[in-house]
């Protein structure tokens, strides 16, 4: 698309936060009107079939970019086979301290440290009953930083109550690095407990609202073997829909020499690309293809999200990549995929 290199050339030179604010306040205000042009993508139709939902192609937008779900008619427009909104949290919160994220541009990469800020799940699900998009919309929901995370499940059952008339599926974000103590809730008993919860509320829900809407966890790519294996023999206990592999990570190997390298956060983009494969990879091999992986960690190009699949993920989604590379990269991955 001709527009994104000369939008990307003005928005690399703000500061990212606000580069991503204004992005996203342009977009919620083109979407559904005629300026959508400058970022509609026409695509072939490429359908796949994942946790019983019809996508209409397997490249979505990752959890993060859009949060509250503000601009989700331009991401449609944009010719995203599905949408994932959110982290959202019950009540609204600010996040941690700005400055939260930092390019790392010589390795197409991004650090954040957002810390889940966002305008809470009821502000949320306006937005969505205010979008026309008619694909498949994810919402990714989490906890709230001061919710003790003894209580974290209560959390996320709320959240679950609210999305789940309006979400294709429920994304359960266990896995953000920037919320203390969340990613204990990947281990043991912590997580059996929640897993268990969540199944309990969604039978109840699927009852209520006649309709059965897939959960899938998504995990950390800085989990040991053992520590996968485990995750992946609660997910086949508990019946998970669907897991997401994987969030951003902790580790600097592969930039540690580069500018904001030192950065507390999570590291996503292209130096997360082969450690997210390898870790669906393994994840395949222990879920022994009864479960469903949506793949996501630095795809920047067909090839990526090809390598992905052949990894064993069933649809991949894009986050950093399409920072770097725009609207476009949808357009390249689906067309090659
Ligand atoms: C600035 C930023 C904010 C993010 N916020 C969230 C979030 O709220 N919830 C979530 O599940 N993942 C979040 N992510 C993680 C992405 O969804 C994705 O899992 C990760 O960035 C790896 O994909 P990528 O390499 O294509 O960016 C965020 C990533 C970035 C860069």
């Amino acid at each position: 698309m001709f527009y994104y290199p000369l939008a990307r050339h003005f928005l690399f030179k703000l500061d990212p936060e606000v580069a991503h604010e204004l992005s996203i306040h342009q977009l919620a205000w083109m979407g559904g009107t005629p300026f959508e042009l400058f970022f509609r993508n026409k695509l072939p139709s490429r359908p796949v079939e994942v946790m019983g939902l019809k996508f209409d192609n397997p490249v979505g937008l990752a959890a993060g970019l859009d949060k509250d779900g503000d601009a989700i008619d331009a991401f449609g427009a944009m010719g995203f086979g599905f949408i994932e909104v959110g982290t959202v949290t019950p009540r609204p919160q600010p996040g941690n301290d700005k400055p939260r994220i930092f390019r790392v541009i010589p390795a197409q990469g991004i650090i954040n440290r957002m810390g889940f800020n966002n305008k809470g799940v009821d502000n949320l699900i306006e937005n969505v009953k205010k979008s026309h998009y008619k694909g498949i919309l994810g919402i990714n929901i989490g906890k709230n930083k001061d919710t003790p995370i003894e209580n974290g499940k209560d959390d996320y059952l709320i959240c679950m109550d609210k999305v789940y008339a309006y979400a294709g599926y429920i994304a359960v974000n266990i896995s953000s690095p920037n919320t203390p103590n969340l990613r204990q809730l990947q281990y043991g008993e912590a997580l059996d407990d929640l897993l268990k919860a969540l199944k309990e509320r969604q039978k109840e829900l699927a009852a209520k609202h006649n309709k059965y809407v897939p959960v899938a966890v998504k995990i950390a790519p800085d989990l040991s073997q053992e520590e996968l294996k485990q995750v992946a023999e609660s997910l086949l206990r508990y019946g998970i829909d669907g897991v997401i592999a994987t969030n951003t990570t902790l580790d600097r190997e592969l930039i540690h020499d580069m500018p904001h390298a030192a950065e507390t956060g999570g590291l996503s983009g292209r130096p997360l690309q082969n450690k997210s494969t390898e870790i669906i990879r393994s994840l395949h091999e222990y879920l022994k293809g009864q479960i469903p992986i949506i793949g996501v960690g630095g795809i920047d190009s067909a090839m990526a999200a090809r390598e992905k699949m052949q990894a064993g993920a069933q649809l991949v989604q894009i986050y950093s990549g399409f920072i770097y590379h725009g609207p476009d990269l949808v357009k390249n991955i689906v067309n090659n995929i």
